[in-house]
């Protein structure tokens, strides 16, 4: 992942159905008026015809919005009474919502009153790097009913608390001054928003908001109230409206004004109460703000009900979060078993910090894709209005859905949680089109598209992405947590899916696949990218072509025959086909046939490449001769077709990774050996995903595109080795001895490295360099980073 992925390509349209242009060249003379009706009778059929025409070319284009056609495996419950609320807004530092579509938002910001000359001031609100806030991230999490965060801001710590009840959620915020920052002022902004489903109405007693009382279509009516607060200086309020929940920040600065406060000529920030323009006063309100101004330590409570409203009980706050807790650590235990494995405290304090930080990345977005097809003239269309419930890879860089990380997520997920995990993946499906299609980045509601600029929205239905979610779904059809109708429910879906791939993704040469959406046409790049292939800069053949066959995508297909294989026979459906395709993928000499470079013994991609290829800076050309053009790449040799196998990396071991090889296979002789070479892609922190020899190893793809996948050490690739090590650990063969020595090595040196990382730091990281070890790319990144729980537990599939 990283800024790169979200450049996609578009694919230059075949365009097969160009628009005719009506020739109905004018007659010289037209005399007299049967000729007339001759003219009109015989342009009829054509007049037909161009309308079939017409409506055809529409039709076709809108195949690529046409909704599955079966039933959804979420099936939604129209049940209001218990709504499931959550911190279903990763993207913000703290945010409420409920797993329903137009749900009422809720949130927290802050800002310290002495950067008041600042404009704007600095208000924290939707996690951002560029915040440099030291440390964030929730301590304990269970996906389900509580929460709780630490979060080291430059001039405080908050501590932020969420837990169901019954009747709604509570949240409570504690907030400290670092050393230094006692007498220092300080702002929190505690709000609801509401689509323009309903109204918020407001108890205020002198400028203090007691309560907001709401109605909204989505769930009825509700309050929310503020019962406790300590150390307040001041209390103000907003009232006000706002275009949509992409301009919060905007819509609280808007409402700002300079105040004294009450015992002295200073000047602090305030909300203004009722700021809505005249001409607006008669909409009812959708966004209001409560604002706590205090000095020193502070703590306040928020309780929400939503209607009707059974008692609670009269659990204090830590009565119920400390309930939660204690199930949360003993069900830890259970899972994961790092107290029995003698783990210190300090790394089994990460495992949970990593596991919540993955739970508590859990969103609930709505909304619609941009897309296209080729038969998509110019505008791309808006996909079906859809929820999707997702873990998100960052809160702060990449706050949305992406298809191959979700299967790496589940895989820890599904450990922890089942349900959460077989709704994570049945919303995943249901974003399927008819064709067999699924977006793989989903950017769906207006916040998550205020992150992403707008030619980087739209997704192609060419561009697959590696179909990682059948991994999770066989750990948990074999574990029993699917029951026949969720099975029933998802298989066609799947069908459909396997299908798309298997006739889209195919190579030319029979057992040989491609992935779609490589730009041939490109000269900015050194190695055209293959963001569909999830790998991004990861170098295949320096020129995309037609006879291309990329290894990943073999194996990729090969896992999801046998576990298609596996479900069809569980729920008696026709398994034949996917045995059938299973075997023939698992044939050795077929692959090797087809992958294997005797020259160099490895498995490599094939397809027309060079590896003389550098970035030169064009001379400048005439009339601009001051212009510096940006470098373009040139070859030194002619690329020919052959294996692009000087490259060693993550994409020569995926044979291995899928576990293909019988355990007498010589092939695991090479495998292993080139494995624990230090000059390939062995480190102490785990394995680098290019090997050092390689020729585009820590190469920029452009003048401003940084290495990606060309030497850093990603988590979900290097969990997939050690899966494999472990299983040729554990069964008979000449190469028993080396998988388990590589196997405890390398499971050592990751989570060694990942837990140092994060003490040293604060975070778990995108990526880690190859050379020190250090995180690199964007943090928080607990997304399949966090797959380093499932190495601590050894939790295999
Ligand atoms: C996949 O495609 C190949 C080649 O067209 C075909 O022979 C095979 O039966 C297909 N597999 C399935 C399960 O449909």
């Amino acid at each position: 992942m990283g800024t790169k992925r979200r450049k996609i390509p578009e694919v230059p349209s075949a365009d097969p159905v160009k628009k005719r242009s009506k020739s109905t060249k004018s007659h010289s003379q037209v005399s007299n008026s049967s000729f007339i009706w001759i003219l009109i009778l015989s342009s009829i059929p054509l007049v037909l015809i161009y309308g079939a025409f017409t409506w055809y070319s529409y039709y076709l284009s809108t195949l690529v919005i046409e909704p599955f056609s079966g039933e959804n495996v979420i099936q939604s419950s129209r049940n209001t009474q218990n709504i499931e609320w959550g911190t279903f807004r990763p993207n913000t530092y703290f945010g409420i919502k409920a797993k329903m579509p137009k749900s009422p938002i809720f949130g927290l910001m802050w800002m310290p009153q002495f950067g008041a000359t600042e404009r704007p001031p600095p208000i924290r609100h939707w996690c951002d790097q560029g915040d440099g806030i030291l440390k964030y991230g929730w301590t304990k999490h269970d996906g389900e009913n509580f929460g709780r965060q630490e979060i080291y801001d430059k001039w405080l710590v908050l501590v932020t608390d969420f837990v169901r009840v019954e009747s709604g959620w509570k949240a409570r915020v504690r907030v400290k001054p670092k050393p230094g920052m006692e007498q220092g002022v300080f702002s929190l902004f505690f709000y609801v928003a509401i689509e323009n489903d309903g109204e918020l109405l407001l108890d205020i007693n002198k400028r203090n908001l007691k309560s907001v009382s709401g109605r909204t279509n989505s769930i009825g009516s509700f309050s929310l109230e503020f019962p406790t607060a300590e150390n307040v200086i001041h209390h103000d309020y907003l009232e006000t409206l706002t275009p949509g929940f992409h301009q919060l920040k905007e819509g609280l600065i808007n409402g700002m004004v300079l105040k004294k406060f009450r015992n002295n000529d200073e000047k602090y920030i305030a909300l203004n109460g009722l700021v809505v323009p005249e001409e607006f006063q008669k909409y009812p309100r959708n966004f209001v703000v409560k604002q706590y101004t205090f000095k020193g330590s502070f703590d306040m409570e928020v309780h929400f009900q939503s209607s009707p409203v059974p008692s609670d009980g009269d659990e204090t706050f830590d009565d119920i979060f400390n309930k939660f807790a204690t199930n949360f650590d003993k069900k830890f235990e259970e899972t994961f078993q790092l107290k029995k494995k003698n783990y210190d405290d300090a790394m089994i304090n990460f495992a949970k910090a990593t596991l919540s930080n993955l739970l508590g990345g859990i969103g609930y977005f709505h909304g619609s894709s941009r897309v296209k097809s080729k038969h998509v003239k110019e505008e791309p269309l808006d996909y079906w209005e859809a929820p999707l419930l997702t873990a998100v890879p960052s809160r702060s860089f990449f706050p949305r859905g992406f298809l191959w990380d979700e299967g790496f997520h589940n895989l820890v997920i599904s450990r922890w949680n089942p349900d959460i995990s077989k709704s994570i993946l049945g919303y995943w499906m249901d974003l399927m089109n008819n064709e067999g299609w699924i977006p793989r980045e989903q950017i769906l509601g207006v916040e998550a598209r205020a992150k992403v600029p707008d030619e980087f929205v739209i997704q192609h239905n060419e561009n697959a992405n590696p179909p990682t979610i059948i991994l999770p779904l066989e750990y948990l059809m074999n574990s029993g947590f699917l029951d026949q109708s969720y099975l029933n429910r998802i298989y066609p879906r799947l069908v459909r899916w396997y299908d798309w791939f298997n006739k889209t993704q195919t190579g030319d040469l029979p057992g040989s696949y491609r992935w779609r959406g490589r730009d041939e046409k490109t000269k900015r790049e050194l190695n055209p990218k293959t963001l569909t292939s999830g790998l991004d800069d990861y170098p295949r053949s320096s020129n995309p072509s037609d006879n291309e066959r990329h290894l990943d995508l073999r194996c990729w297909m090969l896992l999801a025959s046998k576990v298609m294989g596996n479900i069809a026979e569980k729920i008696d459906k026709d398994a034949k086909h996917y045995k059938a395709t299973y075997d023939y993928l698992m044939d050795e000499d077929l692959l090797n046939n087809l992958h294997w470079s005797d020259k160099m013994k490895r498995y490599a991609d094939y397809g027309l490449h060079s590896d003389r290829v550098t970035l030169v800076r064009p001379k400048p050309k005439q009339p601009n001769p001051h212009v510096r053009l940006e470098k373009e790449r040139v070859f030194k040799s002619e690329p020919k077709n052959q294996y692009v196998d000087k490259t060693f990396g993550y994409l020569s071991l995926f044979p291995f990774a899928m576990k293909m090889f019988k355990p007498d296979s010589d092939k695991l002789q090479w495998i292993l050996r080139d494995l624990r070479d230090e000059n390939l892609l062995w480190t102490k922190y785990g394995l680098r995903s290019l090997a050092k020899s390689s020729p585009l190893y820590k190469k920029y793809n452009t003048e401003h595109d940084p290495p990606y996948w060309r030497g850093a050490i990603w988590i979900n690739m290097n969990y997939m080795v050690v899966n494999a090590l472990h299983h040729y650990s554990k069964i008979e063969g000449p190469y028993q001895d080396s998988s388990k020595k590589l196997y405890s090595e390398l499971r050592k040196n990751l989570i060694d490295n990942i837990f140092k990382q994060y003490d040293r730091s604060g975070f778990v990281w995108e990526n880690y360099d190859d050379a020190t070890g250090v995180g690199k790319g964007c943090h928080p990144f607990t997304g399949w980073s966090s797959l380093v729980i499932n190495l601590m537990g050894e939790l295999y599939y």
